[in-house]
């Protein structure tokens, strides 16, 4: 080889590495990017502790006010030990107990408070995801609870049923907080849900889902520790949990059941369906009933959103089983343990679902969502605690256009597809367009979350019945603490 040649040959080889290195980069982390595809496997083996392991239910909270249309209800946030591995200690946070918190249930029109005490020893916030109460009492990064004191929020509930959510907070330290175990199920009931001829028997029929992902140590712990790839993708697990338990099995008569499906996870989102294909009915998105149960066979959920579904297992005998799946990935096995006497049907008409006239749209606002790992931001800007972004009128209603443009610039689109799941405070939103198309049916009602995927454009009505200051954000939490919120006023 003479010099010449040989220079060629190295300056051949390092661009070759380049590539290489560049491309198992863009692989590593391309993983997840929207369609989930880090694998999930079992860490520890899973598969010898299925057995036996039945559905956790978190416990519905006791109201201590005893009066008609008023409710109290006291949480603690606290730190536990949760065994997620048998044998294996995880520290864990939990709102009255080790791990998750439980079951609020409010109806509509009562007057309610809540004494929220912080027994840790670092500062949380609980945001009540999904309520319509003015901005002092939602719960962001603005309501501080420091160390062993006690917020003491109240409000009346002025909302359609629904399955809400709450969980913390706190600026930079949502993803944290979330992940190590605060989170809980916030139902409202009114007159709908009271009517309509749907199961409402609590855990017997009326299941509550918390699913989330978790990475587990060799030990059994929960560390959250963020990767290089975790700030871009979000934090993504390799086990999936129901309400903590690892495919745990949920005994059930053969009739017609509810389950409420809460997306609790950081970052993953999730296509659920069962194990035989089986068609369900989708009856509720985050913020009420649907007017028609559809019909569906999977049904996605981004980190945020909520379903409850209809599943109808009449056709069931007494020891069949049936498997609750993301994907192809089993959640948790369902047994039929016993014989229905009951005979519900899936109602197809369910509830009157007010339309917007989109002649009353005051004005249009432009969110674009763009940027990666922890440079993601909305309209170019990171969330300033002392900044306010948006000034709207109460009771205006307006129409937001929400863009993912991860990927827009220097068209590197393959490579950098991040899906942004937005969400807004203090409302409960219709979308209008997705892509310029009407949204799928399971998504014409009402919703506090929409997955906006990358080049995607939805398009979204709100009218603010509450003033204050509220967050716009999105849903993957590692995102949302990177920085990727904004606020807004209302007036
Ligand atoms: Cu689920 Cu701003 O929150
Ligand atoms: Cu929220
Ligand atoms: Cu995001």
């Amino acid at each position: 080889m003479n010099k010449n040649n040989k220079w060629y040959f190295l300056i051949g080889l390092a661009i070759v590495l380049l590539i290489l290195y560049i491309g198992y980069f863009f692989t590593d982390i391309g993983r997840g990017f929207g369609d989930n595809n880090i694998k999930i496997e079992d860490p520890l083996d899973i598969k010898e502790i299925e057995s036996g392991n039945k559905l956790p239910l978190p416990a519905l909270l006791e109201d201590m006010n005893p009066k008609e249309k008023e409710a109290e209800f006291d949480l603690i946030v606290q730190y536990g030990k949760t065994q997620f591995i048998e044998g294996y200690e995880a520290n864990t946070l939990g709102y009255n107990g080790n791990y998750l918190g439980p079951v609020i249930r409010v109806n509509r029109g009562d007057n309610v408070k809540i004494n929220v005490k912080n027994s840790l020893n670092e500062p949380t916030t609980v945001h009540w995801h999904g309520l319509e109460v003015i901005g002092e009492m939602d719960g962001g990064p603005h309501q501080v609870i420091v160390p062993n004191t006690t917020w003491e929020p109240y409000f009346t509930i002025d909302q359609h049923a629904a399955t809400l959510w709450y969980h913390p907070h706190l600026l930079h330290k949502t993803g944290e907080q979330v992940y190590k175990g605060l989170a809980g199920l916030l139902y409202i009931e009114d007159e709908n849900s009271k009517k309509l001829d749907i199961p409402k028997d609590y855990g017997v029929n009326d299941i509550p889902l918390v699913i989330q992902d978790k990475r587990f140590t060799d030990n059994g712990n929960i560390p959250y520790d963020l990767s290089m790839s975790d700030l871009m993708n979000g934090f993504l697990g390799d086990t999936v949990l129901i309400n903590g338990a690892i495919n745990p099995e949920l005994d059930l008569k053969n009739e017609v059941v509810r389950l409420r499906l809460l997306n609790g996870s950081n970052a993953r989102s999730y296509n659920f369906n069962f194990s035989d294909n089986r068609k369900f009915y989708q009856i509720a998105s985050d913020g009420g009933f649907l007017e028609e149960s559809v019909e569906m066979n999977v049904v996605s959920l981004a980190p945020g959103e909520r379903a409850e579904i209809l599943l109808d297992l009449s056709d069931y005998n007494v020891g069949d089983r049936v498997s609750f799946r993301d994907d192809n990935y089993d959640l948790m096995n369902i047994k039929i343990t016993e014989e229905s006497n009951k005979v519900i049907k899936i109602p197809k008409e369910l509830v009157k679902v007010e339309d917007y006239n989109r002649d009353e749209i005051i004005r249009s606002r432009v969110f674009v969502m763009s940027g990666m790992g922890p440079m993601v931001t909305i309209n170019g800007k990171q969330m300033s605690m002392d900044r306010i972004d948006e000034r709207l009128k109460l009771g205006e209603l307006e129409e937001w256009v929400v863009i993912n443009d991860s990927s827009g610039m220097g068209g590197m689109r393959m490579m950098n597809s991040t899906p942004h799941p937005f969400h807004v405070h203090g409302v409960q939103f219709r979308i209008i367009e997705k892509n310029a198309r009407t949204p799928p049916a399971n998504e014409r009602g009402w919703k506090d979350t929409v997955m906006v995927k990358d080049g995607e454009e939805v398009r979204i009505l709100v009218r603010f019945k509450k003033k204050g200051l509220f967050m716009y954000h999105c849903h993957i939490l590692e995102h949302e603490d990177s920085g990727m919120m904004g606020q807004f006023l209302v007036e």
